[in-house]
């Protein structure tokens, strides 16, 4: 199920209950990958699901606390900011999240309105 406004378009995702704690979820919508996780207090985090550096797929990586750790070459990627860690650099980029009637959904920028 899709909703939208002027500003988003909210996807539907997965069942907040089904969603497992730290670890990766793929969503896909319209050409992009997105790294969907719920981290162990319950918040959950979105971010672009390839790797800056060569691609690694984020959603394979391992959490800690709000971090993920690509799981090609290591680098450390803050999930709220998207920011790669030092000493290495680079970013991915982050999504909206929100839960309703139990459901989570990923806010996508409305194309109409980054166009206009
Ligand atoms: S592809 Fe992610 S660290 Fe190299």
């Amino acid at each position: 199920m899709i909703t939208q406004n002027e500003q988003m378009i909210w996807v539907q995702a997965v069942s907040y209950e089904e969603l497992a704690f730290n670890t990766g979820k793929t969503i896909r919508y319209q050409g992009e990958e997105v790294a969907l996780f719920k981290l162990k207090s319950g918040k959950l985090q979105a971010i672009q699901n390839r790797c800056p550096h060569k691609e690694g797929v984020l959603a394979e990586g391992i959490v800690c606390d709000d971090h993920v750790f690509c799981p090609m070459h290591d680098r450390k990627i803050h999930l709220p900011s998207g920011l790669v860690q030092a000493p290495d650099t680079g970013c991915v980029k982050t999504y909206l999240t929100k839960v309703d009637d139990g459901t989570v959904y990923i806010g996508f920028p409305n194309a109409k309105e980054m166009a206009s």
